[in-house]
């Protein structure tokens, strides 16, 4: 059940990400009537600004209609902003203030009362907000509940993880903290566990006896031109492969779970995760974008390095793909890869597993089969099978078993990662959020390579250009390491 009687702080109000994503999201949120009733939200930052402007800048990216444009007023009135610093008392000594008059208002039972903590803020004061708010925003004991929202970055190996989590658990309960992973509040993401689980003969045949490989495709076409800073430190790994990747892959290859419920979930994950070897170079593609080739159309699109935020001599990834093994009874020898890139010449994100072929004999070399969840764009799930022609014909076809979102359920619309995890978030289910031991042996499955990549400056990615399909060594890898075959389809394109 919703919270009746909640507050929702979001520090770092004044930065990107909250005025892009997070009030942008509880304004859906409100239009859908999915916010608690009697909710207070509380903008928090360093900047001063002064509440009209405050409001212009909040209001900026809300996704509007005609019939959700008049909420827009009554949305900001619940919305006010509060200026002071992360380290110094004052600031959170007038939040509380704030908070306790709005409870106080609304005068519901203390136990009713939630107090949501979205750390919006940048990595350097992360700690500090979190340890500040602990003392300040924590409600007595039996008078209500908080919660801590958190997003990555968290840390860059498995060390500089740990020692964050450590300062975290020394002041708020692993049940207190909802660490995001936005991925996993992707429609089709959520729908992993349901199709392998839920469908016999895909279950059947989901093992190494049949499964010859699984890809997991991140490609995007936005380059980093503009976030060179956040990025130049992170690479492709840290950002988008060790968190949102490794959660698809968790959840495409993990045992059935005693029932759905968030522990459950979780402890088969970690039961994964605790199974997979660290990736070591001679299993790795890293890449780079340079400049984008000569066209005589248009004037060629940047390299990375020539963003001014990037320094010249970067070794920084845009590109990497990685083949890693799960040593269980399942999995043991079928290679998985991940590959995740930007400034590539699609943005599209699926999973791909590929069955073994069909025995020869009766048939021979008939192409595989093979599974393909689109996550985005255009949600879909397809499987390849071979099928005859119709007619006289005694060809044999690759042919699409296609259930397209878009087609299927025409009148459904696809909530966004963030409008699904607020939502959790203010009902109180954690099912979707990364637990301290997932986190920590995510890390540990990179940490190795990532350590060694930073030290070793003989090590170098390969260029490839703006707008390409990423490295050209990535289809022999695919080939060699992969054991893929690739069959296009219609539905592939
Ligand atoms: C973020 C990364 O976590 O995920 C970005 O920091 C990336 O670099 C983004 O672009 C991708 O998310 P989505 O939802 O657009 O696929």
């Amino acid at each position: 059940p919703f919270q009746r009687n909640a507050t929702i702080v979001v520090f770092g109000a004044s930065g990107d990400l909250a005025k892009k994503k997070i009030f942008p999201t509880l304004f859906t949120l409100y239009c859908l009537g999915s916010l608690p009733q009697n909710i207070k939200i509380i903008g928090y930052a360093r900047t001063q600004i002064e509440p009209d402007e405050f409001q212009k800048r909040v209001s900026a990216h809300f996704k509007t209609t005609d019939k959700t444009r008049p909420k827009i007023l009554p949305f900001l009135q619940l919305i006010s902003y509060i200026s002071g610093q992360y380290d110094t008392d004052e600031g959170y000594i007038e939040l509380k203030r704030s908070i306790v008059k709005h409870e106080d208002t609304v005068g519901s039972s203390p136990s009713s009362r939630y107090r949501l903590l979205y750390l919006a803020v940048p990595p350097t004061v992360f700690v500090t907000v979190a340890v500040q708010s602990k003392k300040h925003l924590y409600p007595p004991l039996n008078e209500g509940q908080a919660r801590l929202v958190v997003e990555k970055p968290f840390g860059r190996n498995t060390s500089t993880s740990n020692e964050l989590q450590e300062y975290l658990k020394a002041q708020w309960a692993e049940s207190e903290i909802y660490r995001i992973d936005h991925y996993l509040g992707k429609e089709m993401v959520k729908n992993i566990l349901l199709l392998r689980f839920g469908n016999v003969f895909l279950n059947a045949a989901h093992n190494k006896e049949h499964i010859s490989n699984i890809q997991i495709v991140f490609k995007e076409q936005m380059s980093t031109e503009g976030r060179g800073g956040y990025f130049d430190d992170m690479g492709i790994i840290r950002d988008v492969m060790q968190n949102h990747l490794m959660q698809v892959l968790c959840l495409m290859t993990m045992e059935r779970p005693v029932s759905t419920s968030s522990e459950d979930v979780r402890d088969e994950k970690v039961k994964i995760l605790r199974a997979i070897k660290p990736i070591t170079l001679d299993d790795v593609v890293l890449g780079q974008y340079g400049r984008s080739e000569n066209s005589s159309k248009s004037p060629p699109k940047p390299a990375y390095t020539d963003d001014q935020t990037v320094p010249d001599t970067s070794r920084s990834l845009t590109y990497a793909a990685v083949r890693l093994f799960i040593g269980n009874e399942r999995w043991d020898g079928v290679p998985i890869i991940l590959r995740a890139g930007k400034a590539l010449d699609e943005s599209k994100v699926e999973i791909r597993v590929q069955y073994k072929a069909a025995p020869r004999g009766m048939y021979y070399d008939l192409p595989r089969n093979e599974l393909v969840i689109r996550i985005q764009p255009n949600e879909s799930i397809y499987l390849k099978i071979n099928n005859k022609l119709p007619g006289y014909s005694e060809d044999i076809t690759v042919t699409d078993l296609d259930l397209t979102y878009n087609q299927r359920y025409p009148n459904i619309p696809i909530p966004d990662a963030y409008e699904a995890l607020l939502r959790d978030c203010l009902s109180g289910n954690p099912a979707n959020f990364v637990r301290a031991d997932e986190l920590e042996l995510a890390w540990k499955v990179f940490s190795p390579l990532l350590d060694e990549i930073d030290q070793n400056e003989n090590i170098k990615p390969e260029i490839y250009p703006h707008g390409s399909e990423g490295p050209k060594s990535v289809n022999q890898f695919l080939r060699d390491k992969g054991d893929y075959k690739s069959t296009m389809t219609e539905k592939d394109i």
